[in-house]
């Protein structure tokens, strides 16, 4: 196969316009047969990922690890876990994927290191050793407790009480997870040679885990509440029951990026932020003037559950605030898959097909997670089977578990995943869940998927700059076009029509063949989605509506 074209015209960055897909690394190919997805199993589907028509991966981490947040948890940011591989592997994969024509983006966590780092173990031994300073310590309030009010994202306290020094430590996420203190210069300087090590190898960027946290509140002061949060409810509840004025989003985190944007300019390295906030316009502020960020994340593309008028003002405001520079998940290791969130069972898979059909028309970066091209449903994992720390910490846990059951690629045990026990359970998987399967069936969910990133590719309209215009502002069918390309998608519960601009449409793409063309009218059945391409030129554009 010949590597695909990266784009170096003009001051176009080879990523505008690209696909990404995310590898979760523990579940996507198991090399070695031990259960765990290594990188010696993602090497062996390079050449999948190339033919489905995604141009850059981002990779979950892979460094030593004690796993308590399997792998978001980082004990050395310069080698590969010997569950993963090696650096060597890693340099293999890197080299293959480009011959390939993919891009790699390895997954930077700076907002805090594992507990068994070694700056945090040394940090741990006084008051005064060299490393301290790179976590943030506090003394206990007053009546001896934690030092303020700020919750962890996983449940309880943000703090933890370290008996041997006297202090507490913070943590947004688990105790095992203590936050770095990026206003010690020296932690930056740390993190530009961690840069500079990945750079070095070839990577082609980073996607940067919880980029909007590294900087908090000087003064450490108590956030407002929302509501009263009862205790007995989930963390993540907790977690949106506090106004985070003083932990997220802080002033000064931009200049960190900026920071690493010189860093990465002569590597030609894409930075892309996880800014977990769901206002598009906070999060625009990390790429705005393309000073900071090169691109960021909108989570709010997997919170979106199936409401036409949801999807419209999400994917609108996202456009209007993104500029070009976000990128649009279908859904992530994070959060429940696609098909699930929009009901599950076969409506819920077509629905998650019309709705990436919807996200792969837009400017930025469409990003596909591993499964999302079978419509893979959240596998289902036994309560005693749960390894999320989330599901085990809580009372009320909504763990990530069943997004991250392995990849089921063809029927019979191991699904082709492994030959040993995988690490979680696969969650009833069935023949035509795997990619053996969908892979002899034109239409299957998967080449229905590799139909639509090929339409992307083949179309500079909608992998190039032309703005998005939208289409009908109320009703069931959300719809824009790019040019000469319109993108519709049928997000209510009955057949409906879209009443096309003036122009000789065509069908390009269809999500299921539930969609008709005629005398200027689209009809789609619900669930269902269409890519139309005019052939000649519309001259001006004709009245738009439903
Ligand atoms: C990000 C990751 C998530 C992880 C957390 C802490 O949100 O996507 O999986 O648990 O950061 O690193």
């Amino acid at each position: 196969m010949q590597p695909r074209q990266s784009s170096t015209a003009g001051s176009r960055r080879w990523w505008q316009g690209a696909v990404g897909y995310e590898i979760y690394i523990r579940s996507f190919a198991d090399g070695n047969g031990d259960g765990v997805g290594d990188l010696l199993g993602l090497r062996s589907r390079l050449a999948y990922l190339a033919d489905l028509g995604v141009d850059l991966i981002w990779i979950t981490p892979f460094y030593p690890s004690p796993m308590a947040d399997h792998g978001y948890d980082v004990a050395d940011y310069r080698d590969v876990d010997p569950r993963y591989g090696t650096l060597a592997d890693f340099e293999r994969l890197l080299a293959e994927a480009h011959e390939l024509g993919l891009r790699v983006l390895v997954d930077l966590v700076p907002n805090h290191t594992s507990s068994g780092h070694s700056w945090f173990r040394s940090a741990r031994r006084s008051r005064d050793d060299p490393y301290r300073d790179f976590y943030i310590w506090r003394e206990p309030a007053a009546e001896g407790g934690p030092p303020n009010n700020w919750v962890s994202h996983f449940g309880g306290p943000a703090w933890t009480y370290d008996e041997a020094t006297g202090e507490f430590w913070l943590h947004l996420f688990l105790p095992e997870q203590p936050d770095l203190n990026w206003a010690n210069p020296a932690v930056a300087a740390a993190f530009d040679d961690i840069l500079a090590f990945w750079l070095d190898r070839g990577v082609d960027g980073f996607r940067i885990d919880v980029a909007h946290a590294l900087v908090k509140d000087p003064q450490l002061r108590d956030n407002p509440l929302r509501s009263a949060a009862p205790s007995n409810t989930s963390a993540r509840e907790i977690w949106s029951a506090h106004e985070h004025r003083y932990d997220l989003d802080q002033p000064g985190v931009l200049e960190i990026y900026q920071r690493w944007r010189e860093l990465a300019a002569p590597y030609d390295a894409l930075l892309l932020g996880e800014v977990y906030l769901f206002d598009p316009w906070k999060v625009a502020r990390y790429v705005a003037g393309q000073q900071g960020l090169h691109a960021a994340l909108c989570v709010t593309t997997t919170r979106t559950g199936w409401d036409a008028s949801l999807i419209r003002s999400t994917l609108r405001e996202g456009v209007a605030a993104g500029n070009g520079y976000l990128a649009w998940p279908l859904s992530s290791h994070d959060d429940p898959r696609a098909p699930t969130r929009f009901g599950g069972g076969e409506r819920g898979s077509h629905r998650a097909l019309a709705y990436l059909t919807l996200l792969a028309g837009l400017p930025g970066i469409p990003f596909l997670y591993q499964g999302d091209e079978l419509a893979l449903e959240n596998g289902e994992v036994p309560r005693e089977r749960a390894l999320d720390p989330v599901e085990l910490r809580n009372v009320a846990g909504r763990g990530r578990d069943g997004s991250r059951t392995p990849i089921p690629w063809e029927p019979g045990a191991g699904l082709g995943f492994t030959t040993g026990e995988p690490w979680l359970p696969f969650g009833e998987r069935r023949g035509e869940d795997t990619v053996a399967v969908q892979d002899q069936d034109p239409r299957s969910y998967l080449n229905r998927t590799r139909a639509l990133l090929a339409t992307r590719h083949s179309s500079t309209d909608l992998s190039g700059e032309k703005a998005v215009e939208w289409l009908a502002s109320t009703g069931p069918i959300v719809a824009y076009r790019r040019g000469n390309v319109l993108v519709a998608a049928n997000c209510g519960p009955d057949r409906d029509l879209l009443h096309l601009p003036q122009g000789d449409w065509e069908k390009v793409f269809v999500s299921q063949d539930a969609a008709q063309l005629r005398d200027r009218r689209l009809e789609l059945a619900e669930d269902t989605a269409a890519v139309l391409y005019a052939r000649v030129v519309p001259e001006a554009h004709g009245k738009v509506g439903r």
